[in-house]
This record gives C-alpha cells, sequence and structure tokens, in this order.
C-alpha cells in the first residue's frame, strides 16, 4: 500500500490536514528511545510537554521545570525524529514577564534542542508574546482551556468554558489565532464547545479532554502507555499496561537473580 503519509511533517502540513479534514495525532515525548517509536508508527507531532517536569524529574506540578532542564528533553526527541513535527513548551516562568524574555528563552529552545516550534500557554494574556515569536520567525502553538501551569489560580484541574465562560474561551481562542499561532490545544474543554471552536477557527485545534471534534488529538505518553501510576483521569484512554507489564517484569527478574537462574548458560560467555 502506498504511503500516503507526507515524508516530513512542518506546521503548513497540519493546516493541509484541516482543509481536507482529516484528523492527526500527537503524543508527548521526552526521551529518544520513545520518540523514535512515535515517530515510526506515524504520530504527527511529538511535543516535548513540561509534562517531563512530573513525568521525568519528580515535581509534583508543571511548574518547577526550566528552560535548562527542558532542553535535554528537546534534543534527544529532535534528534530521534525523522518525520514529526517537534514542538517544545515553554516553561512556567519563561515568558510571562514580556516579548524580550519570551523570544530570548524561545531563541535558546528552538537553537539548543533542533526543534521545530515551541508551545505556549493562555490566550489574550500571552497574545504580545505569541506574536513577538511568530514575528520572530519562531512557529507558536497555543494552549487555552486547562493550562497546566495555571492550576494555582484555576483551582485544580477542571474543566474550562462551561455556561457562561463559554464565549470568554471562543475569545481566548480567536485572540490566539488573531496573534498568529499555527495551531491551539484545547485542554479539559466541553466537546461541544470545543467543536464549535474548530469549526470557528482557521488553525488546527488539537484537543485533549475536549471530545473528538478538534482536528487532532493529544495525550502525554505516560497516560496513554498506562505508566503513570493511580486512576486514569476520564479523557485518558491506556493502550497498553506497562505499568503492570514493567513491574511484572522487574519482580520476575529480582527472583531470577535471587535464586541464581539468571543469568543460566545461554546468557553468559564461556
Ligand atoms: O505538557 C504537556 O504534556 C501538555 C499536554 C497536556 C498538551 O501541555
Amino acid at each position: 500500500m502506498p504511503d500516503l503519509q507526507p515524508k516530513l511533517i512542518r506546521t503548513s502540513t497540519l493546516a493541509k490536514f484541516k482543509s481536507e479534514g482529516r484528523k492527526f495525532s500527537c503524543l508527548t515525548s521526552y526521551d529518544y528511545l520513545t520518540a523514535g517509536v512515535f515517530d515510526e508508527a506515524g504520530i504527527e507531532v511529538i511535543l516535548v510537554g513540561d509534562s517531563a517536569a512530573d513525568n521525568a524529574l519528580g515535581y509534583k506540578t508543571t511548574l518547577p521545570i526550566t528552560v535548562e532542564e527542558i532542553i535535554p528533553f528537546g534534543r534527544a526527541v529532535a534528534k530521534a525524529v525523522e518525520r514529526a513535527l517537534v514542538v517544545v513548551d515553554m516553561p512556567f516562568g519563561s515568558y510571562e514577564t514580556g516579548t524580550e524574555d519570551a523570544l530570548r528563552n524561545a531563541l535558546l529552545i528552538m537553537k539548543q534542542t533542533g526543534a521545530s516550534s515551541v508551545k505556549i500557554e493562555g490566550g489574550q494574556r500571552s497574545s504580545k508574546q505569541i506574536a513577538a515569536l511568530t514575528e520572530a520567525g519562531i512557529p507558536v502553538m497555543g494552549h487555552i482551556g486547562f493550562t497546566p501551569q495555571s492550576i494555582h489560580s484555576l483551582g485544580g484541574a477542571k474543566v474550562q468554558g462551561r455556561g457562561a465562560d463559554a464565549e470568554k474561551l471562543i475569545d481566548e481562542a480567536l485572540a490566539v489565532q488573531e496573534a498568529g499561532a499555527y495551531a491551539v490545544v484545547l485542554e479539559l474543554v466541553p466537546r461541544d464547545l470545543a467543536s464549535e471552536i474548530t469549526k470557528l477557527l482557521s488553525i488546527p485545534t488539537i484537543g485533549i479532554g475536549a471530545g473528538n471534534g478538534t482536528d487532532g488529538q493529544i495525550l502525554v505518553w505516560t497516560d496513554f502507555a498506562g505508566l503513570y501510576p493511580g486512576k486514569p483521569r476520564k479523557f485518558v484512554k491506556q493502550y497498553l499496561s506497562m505499568r503492570e507489564e514493567l513491574l511484572k517484569a522487574a519482580r520476575s527478574y529480582r527472583d531470577e537473580v535471587a535464586s541464581g537462574s539468571f543469568p543460566d548458560a545461554e546468557h553468559s560467555h564461556d
């Protein structure tokens, strides 16, 4: 069967997908090996999310991760990827203070990782930064709805845009688009509202906990693979039980070492 996938996914490819009504998928990754697997599988966008904070660095939220900490993850992912669009999150504290700081940090991320784009949380409040980066030639993915860097002001991971707040979220989406973003993540948004925003915008929307009416979908890879401990959130589908499998394998290994059955002759040199 001919490969209908474009050789290289660019921001313009996502725009084309939207115009054709073709849905695309995104996963996070923070390392060389998983990024290589996701790229080979045809995942169109790989996000080096600031979710590396809790998934790779053991922080409780995404707030502590810094530009210096996210860069090595971005570099490892960009090295592994041959086709997918690689996007790196701008960490909390790296862009809110103004366009100058945002530009300096985005340039650092682009230069030192080899990624093709950055992602910035926030609608109207981040529109100046999105515009400044876009004008400097850095493609920006927006992120509205529940924005994890604002977890304390939002009072937890709650669905955004319900009832009277719907209009406000539509305005946020339009602000991100007008500022020049090429795509926008909609996180924890009622599915009908996410569909409405998707129809209203000319740029692609990427949903997480936003139903199936968006142009693309994104999941955090450790959620998708069932590696993250605890009960998955409602919108997470686990395509693998990786934590259970790893636990089983590690216990077998420990038992075989304890009993002396590993390494056996097959796994030893003469
Ligand atoms: O950092 C991240 O993983 C994200 C996704 C939840 C979109 O921003």
